[in-house]
């Protein structure tokens, strides 16, 4: 596979010429690019003698007259490791600024982001580094984080640059994850439905969709083509999936059956509203002194549909559980008839909907459950798949 490898300008970027010999070794086409600090410690020249590729720094650097390196290095790369990463390629990264060739590559390619920081213990610590890693790791860049050691000014603390095995460890395992997923299709629901009463209002539920973002997100990282029939989500959807906008349950489950024909998995993460008004009155009904009676009819099971409509696929549920007994969700496996479900308790409010974290349970038909623990919505998106995937 192909690794680019970033290297800014830390004293630790010394280390980085053995970084790149023993990605070589493992097989790896190596291309490496220098920020211009790293250039002041460390020869251009090191890295192209070292991996025979050409080494560059400058962003108008063209080693084929008339083709842009930005975009070709960007798009060659299966993934990007930036070892070491200093506060500042950090900052810039996480506010997606191009400003050299090595953050301009960056913000160009969709290949998973490795990042090693290695800097002073308290520029490490500051809330500015830590608040980047933070973004970065929701944008699903995998952190190695920094050893405790002696630093260069002298002071002990952590900020010294992983030890390289963990470091090419990390990147096995990403360029691994890669292929997990690839050349499957996988149909994601996601969001909440919207079910109008009239035509200003709707019965709707509290889903942000950033659960579906996340595992669109997971399975584009493992390779997969992803389509996501949306419900109006707050959520961002990653721009590399094929998206649906819908409305209503209906609208989301008639999507569902047009694009899965060709699903390998389809994924039920959406809060589909299990009701809805019998009938729409259109326009704006009035208001009055009476009570108002709404009569609601229960909406198509959209996940179960799909499970009897396309048995080649794998099809799983999600559910949202108001307590952490996974009984019940057990019993949806038959009434579904999907593969398995992801449970999450809602009574908790540190979890689950419209928060950043997620606690999943992955029940099947039969055998033990498995716990992902708290951990982001895109992390336990990524545990859901890579433990589901390796069956
Ligand atoms: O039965 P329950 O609503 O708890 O099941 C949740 C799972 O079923 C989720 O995967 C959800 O996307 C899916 N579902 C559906 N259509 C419905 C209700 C739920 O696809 N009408």
């Amino acid at each position: 596979m192909r690794v680019l490898l970033g290297v800014s300008g830390s004293v630790s970027c010394y280390r980085a010429a053995d970084i790149a010999r023993d990605l070589m070794r493992a097989g790896h086409d190596v291309r490496v690019c220098l920020t211009d600090s790293a250039a002041k410690f460390v020869s251009p020249i090191l890295f192209e003698t070292l991996t025979e590729n050409p080494c560059l720094t400058d962003t108008f650097e063209e080693p084929i007259t008339g083709q842009m390196a930005h975009i070709d290095w960007a798009r060659e790369a299966d993934a990007i490791l930036i070892a070491p990463c200093t506060a500042n390629t950090t900052s810039r990264l996480a506010h997606g600024v191009a400003a050299d060739m090595l953050t301009t590559i960056v913000v160009a390619s969709t290949a998973p982001l490795l990042i090693a920081p290695a800097m002073n213990p308290s520029m490490y610590a500051s809330d500015q580094v830590q608040w980047a890693l933070s973004i970065l790791e929701s944008r699903a860049a995998t952190i190695i984080t920094p050893q405790e050691g002696d630093v260069a000014s002298g002071e002990v603390g952590l900020g010294k640059l992983a030890p390289n095995p963990e470091i090419l460890e990390a990147v096995e395992s990403v360029l691994a994850r890669t292929q997990l997923l690839a050349g499957k299709h996988i149909v994601v629901t996601s969001g909440p439905t919207e079910e109008p009463i009239d035509d200003v209002r709707f019965l709707t539920n509290r889903s942000s969709g950033k659960m579906g973002a996340a595992v669109a997100r997971a399975a584009l990282l493992m390779g997969a083509r992803v389509t996501v029939i949306a419900g109006p989500q707050a959520a961002a959807l990653p721009l590399t999936a094929t998206v649906h906008p819908v409305k209503t349950a209906d609208q989301m489950l008639e999507k569902a059956l047009e694009v899965s024909e060709d699903a390998d998995w389809i994924i039920g993460v959406a809060a589909v509203a299990d009701y809805r008004p019998e009938a729409a009155t259109s326009g704006k009904f009035r208001r009055s002194e009476d009570a108002l009676t709404l009569r609601l009819i229960p909406n198509p099971d959209i996940i179960a549909t799909l499970a009897a409509a396309r048995p080649k696929a794998r099809v799983i549920a999600f559910a949202a559980e108001p307590d952490a007994d996974i009984s019940v969700a057990r019993e949806k496996i038959v009434k579904k008839g999907v593969f398995a479900i992801a449970a999450n308790d809602i009574s908790r409010n540190d979890i689950g909907f419209g928060s950043e974290n997620n606690e999943l349970t992955l029940i099947r038909a039969n055998g033990e459950p498995q716990f992902s623990g708290k951990r982001s919505k895109l992390s336990a998106a990524l545990w859901l798949l890579e433990n589901l995937a390796q069956e």
